[in-house]
């Protein structure tokens, strides 16, 4: 039976994916890389490094840069990308998220976030859901980045249930990617064209429903 929920946390609760993505767009400009909202979708859910080494190879600029020139350009992005989260609220959670968390909890099932962002303690703080989850796993403690299913095994162990009892909520490919090969039950949230391996998509968070899921879930 269900036992967690673990979500994906850019995109899904708040929509810091906005965010990440004009950061971005701002220094590829800056480094003459038309960098596009397309473009965008194949960087959800990748580690800050990871992201910039894809569109300075995109811009075709990956020898242009020393490892330290690289930590710099990461900086400016993070530092750009800091300015644009300062103002966030409880109200920048996105539709029915809130909604779906009390169902979660009033059914008594564990509540994790594992997120890509070294920035995921910060927005958590600043939506006021810091306390409302029982584990948040970020970045900052996994070795390795979506696809890889480790910080969603790390949020089932720390939450101390089995994959197959957990639930995983995303926006981006590498992280549905990453939530079947942990073993869990996969729901999606964008464009169906997008998520051919997940087992629920929704178009927007507008319509997820904790009844829905748990009906697919239970089979
Ligand atoms: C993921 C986002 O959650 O975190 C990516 O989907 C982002 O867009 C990644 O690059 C890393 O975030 P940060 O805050 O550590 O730079
Ligand atoms: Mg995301």
């Amino acid at each position: 039976p269900l036992k967690a929920f673990i979500f994906d946390l850019d995109g899904v609760i708040t929509d810091t994916a906005e965010y990440h993505f004009l950061a971005w767009k701002a220094l590829a400009e800056d480094l003459g890389i038309t960098f596009t909202r397309e473009d965008n979708e194949e960087l959800k859910g990748v580690s800050r490094m990871d992201s910039l080494e894809k569109i300075l190879e995109l811009g075709g600029r990956t020898g242009d840069f020393s490892a330290v020139e690289k930590e710099a350009l990461a900086e400016k992005k993070n530092e750009h990308y800091l300015t644009l989260i300062q103002d966030i609220t409880p109200a920048d959670l996105l539709p029915a998220i809130k909604e779906l968390i009390a169902d979660i909890k009033a059914k008594g099932l564990k509540l994790g976030l594992a997120s890509a962002s070294k920035n995921a303690f910060t927005v958590m703080d600043s939506l006021g859901m810091k306390s409302e989850f029982d584990i948040i796993v970020d970045a900052k403690t996994v070795v390795n980045g979506k696809p890889h299913p480790e910080v969603f095994l790390r949020a089932a162990e720390m939450l101390g249930v089995e994959p197959e009892a957990c639930i995983g909520v995303e926006d981006a490919a590498a992280g549905v990617q990453a939530i079947k090969s942990a073993g869990m039950f996969a729901v999606a949230v964008g464009p169906k064209e997008s998520f051919e391996n997940a087992d629920l998509v929704y178009a927007s968070t507008a319509e997820l429903s904790f009844d829905k899921i748990l009906e697919v879930y239970n089979g």
